[in-house]
Formats: structure tokens, C-alpha cells, sequence
């Protein structure tokens, strides 16, 4: 098949869909390659590299997507590219479906097939293919690395002949794939670390990463875990009860990283700005959920924002491109251990239907929008 790997217009999207390496991979399996020029450049990719490992160098991304079967992408190009793509090709990114329903409907009215690389299902034979956590496990320790170097005192106790400094105290808020590596993060830069969630499983995960688990653990925290292993919406009650214990917790903190989602809903308010206020000066919050409305009162997107008791509060976007070669690497792996499931024997681009993989990320089929979660 005619693979096509594009260049992100985004402003602050420096990641590309497919490193050299998996070109190379790609082509010594029979397909051939257009790369846009200077698709991977903010990852540190030349065209040179992509030349070297089989690409050809397209002028634009209108030309280097124009006869492509399968094009790559991070976020799915805009809808004018979707327009000028042979018709039953496939397009694969992240393309926050919900948030932009006339993507998937741009995709159908062109007649290509959209695979939304957020809705592949989290069953264990698509692991090799989740976007979603080869992502947040980045953003987790960027977070932490980026809090540190903000936060104008040292992370590790030092005892030093002039004194000792005390270790800051670290609190995680949300304990999946980011939150996670963020605790790591936060031990390995020798933190006193504490973390909460609502699912129950989290508990044992904290303790093994040697950080105290903090959580209000009543009836409703034993059953806050769906089937899917996601949160659960939690009650107006159990609201209060955590925002209280948030509450006492928080003012001896010097760094927090707040990551908790609910999928489909917006994020859940945990951090307030009465309980900012009684935050130490200096004292650093990351909002890692600021995207999908934000854990923390006052974050806004984009910005880090000091408050008038002089606590910073982060909310940097798109965490992933700050760390963008090894970020495009990982994505790139995910798509090619995806590309099997949309390949037939002969190589031709023929997705598997069948496949429940397929079902639950393709957005579109025929000239229709397809997924569930867009009637
Ligand atoms: P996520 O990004 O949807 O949410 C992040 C965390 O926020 C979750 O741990 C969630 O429980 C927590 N949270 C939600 N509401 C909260 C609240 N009010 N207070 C505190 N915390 C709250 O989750 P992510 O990172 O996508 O992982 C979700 C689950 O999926 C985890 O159990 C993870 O281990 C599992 N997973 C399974 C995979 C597989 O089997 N293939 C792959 C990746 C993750």
C-alpha cells in the first residue's frame, strides 16, 4: 500500500506519526512511503533520515497525501487535507472525535475510512497499540521534571555542611498510566510523595511504587471502577468528603500533579481555590487535565498562572511534544503494530471488519459515520 506520513500544522504540535525507523520497516515490507517535507524536524527527524530509510519527500501535505491508501498522522490533519484524499483511503490520529464531530463527518462526505486512535479498545491484544497510555506515561514524567524546575527549591533532602534542606513533599491526584509515572518521577527526584484515586486498585499500585496512598475509602470508592477499568462519576457526597480531606492535605504541599479524568465527561474539580489559598508561596500545581476542563479552579490552558498567594499554577497543552522524539517514537510503534489489522496478505490496504479493534476506533465506512459515540 501507498503510505502517507504528514507534517502537524498544530502550533504546539512538534510529534510525527512516523519515525525513520518505521519507514525503514515499513518499506522493507513491500509498501512505499511519502513523507512531507519537514514532517519530522521539531522531533529531530531530517528528511535526509526518511530519504535514507526509503521515503519519498513530498513538496506538501496535499501532495504527499493525494494517492495514499493509509495516511499517518498525529491529530488527523485538518478537514480541507481530509478533502483531498483518494477516496477509501484510511486516515489514523488522535482525533478527539466528540470534541470535533465535522472531522468525522469531513472524513465521511470524502469517503475515508477515520480510525481514532483514542478509541482503540484497552483489551490486552491491543496493548502494542495504546496511543493513550504510550502517551500519558510521558506526560507523567514531564509533568513532574517540568514542576521540579519551576518549583524554586530542591526535590531531595540534602544534608550539606551549610545545613539541610528538607525534601518537597509531592501529592499525585489520579493514579493511571500518568499519574503512575508521575509518582515514579517523583520518588526517583527523592519527593516525599502521596497520591489518591478513586478506584480501589490504585491503592497497591501506590505502595509499590513506595508512596503513601491517600483516599476517602468508604462503600461507594470500593465500586468507583467500571468494567473497563475507567472512574466512575462520583457522587455529590463522595465529593465532599474528598474535597475535605483534599482540603487538610494540600496545604503542606509543595508540588501537585493533578491528572484525574472520567472518560466522556469533563474532568472532575478537585482542587479549589479556597484550598489554593492556603498553598505555601512557591508551591507549584500541574493540571494535567486542563484540556478536558481542568482538575484545578483557575488553570487555564496554555498558561502557568501565579496567584496572588504566589502558588504557580500549570497548564501547559500537549505534553507529549515536549518530549517529541521519543514521544513520535512511541506513537509511531503503536500505528505499525496497528497497520496488520487494516493490511491484507498481498500487502493492499484492506481493512479487517471483523476485527473488534477496527469496529471500535473506525469512525467512518462508505460515506457514513459509523461509531457509537457520534449518532
Ligand atoms: P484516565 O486518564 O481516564 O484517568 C486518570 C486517573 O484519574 C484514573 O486512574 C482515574 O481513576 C482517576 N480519577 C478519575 N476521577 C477521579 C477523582 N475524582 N479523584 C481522583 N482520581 C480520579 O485513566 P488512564 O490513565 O487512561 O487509565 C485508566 C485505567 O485503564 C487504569 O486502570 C489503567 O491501568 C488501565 N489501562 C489498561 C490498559 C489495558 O489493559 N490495555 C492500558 C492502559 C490503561
Amino acid at each position: 500500500m501507498k503510505i502517507a506520513v504528514i507534517k502537524e500544522t498544530a502550533a504546539n504540535e512538534a510529534r510525527v506519526a512516523a519515525t525513520p525507523d518505521a519507514v525503514k520497516f515499513y518499506v522493507s515490507g513491500g509498501h512505499s512511503v511519502s513523507v512531507t517535507k519537514g514532517a519530522g524536524k521539531k522531533a529531530n527527524f531530517s528528511d535526509a533520515d526518511y530519504k535514507e530509510a526509503g521515503a519519498s519527500i513530498s513538496a506538501t501535505n496535499d501532495a504527499c497525501v493525494k494517492t495514499a491508501d493509509f495516511v499517518m498522522s498525529i491529530n488527523g490533519g485538518s478537514k480541507a487535507l481530509v478533502a483531498k484524499m483518494k477516496k477509501s483511503a484510511g486516515v489514523f490520529g488522535l482525533m478527539n472525535p466528540t470534541d470535533h464531530p465535522d472531522y468525522a463527518k469531513a472524513c465521511a462526505k470524502a469517503g475515508v475510512t477515520a480510525y481514532a486512535g483514542e478509541y482503540i479498545p484497552r483489551i490486552s491484544r491491543a496493548q502494542s497499540m495504546d496511543i493513550l497510555s504510550s502517551q500519558s506515561n510521558l506526560s507523567g514524567y514531564r509533568s513532574v521534571v517540568e514542576a521540579a524546575a519551576i518549583y524554586g527549591r530542591s526535590f531531595p533532602m540534602m544534608m550539606t555542611a551549610a545545613g539541610t534542606i528538607a525534601p518537597a513533599k509531592a501529592f499525585i491526584m489520579g493514579v493511571g498510566v500518568a499519574g503512575l509515572q508521575a509518582i515514579a518521577t517523583a520518588r526517583r527526584l527523592g519527593a516525599v510523595t502521596t497520591a489518591t484515586d478513586v478506584r480501589p486498585a490504585t491503592k497497591e499500585q501506590v505502595a509499590s511504587l513506595g508512596a503513601k496512598f491517600i483516599a476517602v475509602e468508604n462503600e461507594e470508592f470500593k465500586e468507583a471502577e467500571t468494567a473497563g477499568g475507567y472512574a466512575k462519576q462520583m457522587s455529590a457526597e463522595y465529593q465532599k468528603l474528598q474535597a475535605e480531606l483534599t482540603a487538610k492535605h494540600i496545604s503542606k504541599q509543595d508540588v501537585v500533579i493533578t491528572t484525574a479524568l472520567i472518560p466522556g465527561r469533563p474532568a472532575p474539580r478537585l482542587i479549589t481555590k479556597a484550598m489554593i489559598k492556603t498553598m505555601k508561596p512557591g508551591s507549584v500545581l500541574v493540571d494535567l487535565a486542563v484540556e478536558r476542563g481542568g482538575n484545578v479552579e483557575g488553570a487555564k490552558p496554555g498558561e502557568i498562572v501565579t496567584t496572588a498567594n504566589g502558588v504557580k499554577i500549570v497548564g501547559i497543552l500537549n505534553w507529549p511534544s515536549r518530549m517529541a522524539a521519543d514521544s513520535s517514537s512511541l506513537f509511531a510503534r503503536n500505528i505499525r503494530n496497528f497497520l496488520p489489522l487494516i493490511t491484507a496478505e498481498d500487502g493492499s490496504y484492506t481493512p479487517d471488519w471483523d476485527d473488534e479493534i477496527i469496529q471500535g476506533c473506525a469512525l467512518t465506512k462508505d460515506g457514513e459515520v459509523i461509531h457509537e459515540r457520534l449518532q
